[in-house]
């Protein structure tokens, strides 16, 4: 951990997966199985249909919501978008941009990334902005330069004051739904090359305050020990999002720790 005096952040990204009904199922077993109070802010990012249903099934409990994309626009002629906006208005506090099957399967680029973190900060909703490099660039060495590139560009006239809410999540492409989770060491260099990096873009206050994720095969098991990687403020979790009792253990792994 290194951002002061926050909660570990752990988001469930449930993809395109979970119809209302099913959502509604989820989140129910969910908060009957986490109580009411936790050690960790716990977000969940349904698909956009589950949104409004489940901000209301989460009143009184200690979950939040995010969206899993959005466009930047706040209204107009952009069939099938949906704003920062509307979200915010479904009851959305975060939202997750850039991710990769984004990037890979539906063109997005640091550009257009970049200009939904504007509007997602614009209306008040934290930008949880992915980055991460495939095994070709990682067996090329070039890691590093695709974290510096995406940071950059998905940051281009970002102020110092908005990234007091911000995350950023590291998501090897390569340990996506792989179960290939990155080691302890991969995630470790990343995270505080992204730190250093923020810090030279910034200052080194407001880099200790973004909230830095690692995503890529977490589970259950190997969560405890991903959040005790120095710079890991979090985890953003796929698949084992949709399975409650993996989800809750995590959310509670602190009280089973005794932290
Ligand atoms: P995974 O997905 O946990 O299933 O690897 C992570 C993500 O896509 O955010």
């Amino acid at each position: 951990m290194d951002s002061q005096n926050q909660k570990p952040l752990i988001v469930g990204n449930w993809k395109m997966n979970q119809n209302v009904t099913d959502s509604i199922k989820l989140v129910t077993t969910l908060k009957n199985m986490i109580g009411e109070n936790l050690e960790v802010e716990a977000v969940i990012a349904p698909p956009y249909t589950s949104l409004y249903s489940i901000s209301i099934a989460i009143q009184e409990t200690p979950l939040k919501l995010a969206a899993q994309n959005c466009h930047w626009e706040e209204s107009g002629a952009y069939t099938g978008e949906v704003s920062a906006d509307f979200l915010k208005d479904a009851g959305c506090d975060y939202v997750i941009l850039g991710h990769s099957e984004r990037r890979a399967q539906f063109g997005e680029t640091d550009e257009m990334i970049n200009k939904k973190v504007h509007a997602a900060l614009n209306c008040e909703i934290t930008p949880i902005l992915c980055i991460g490099e495939t095994s070709k660039e990682r067996k090329s060495e070039k890691t590093l330069a695709v974290l510096e590139t995406q940071l950059r560009r998905g940051l281009m006239e970002v102020n110092m004051s908005d990234l007091t809410n911000f995350a950023i999540a590291y998501e090897p492409v390569w340990a996506i739904g792989t179960g290939d989770t990155a080691n302890p060491y991969q995630i470790a260099e990343a995270h505080a090359y992204i730190r250093n990096l923020l810090g030279k873009l910034y200052d080194s206050p407001t880099a200790s305050g973004v909230r830095l994720l690692y995503g890529g095969s977490v589970r259950a098991e190997n969560a405890p020990e991903i959040l005790q990687i120095n710079h890991v403020d979090g985890v953003l979790v796929g698949g084992a999002s949709l399975n409650p009792e993996q989800f809750s253990k995590m959310l509670q792994y602190r009280e089973v720790l005794g932290n």
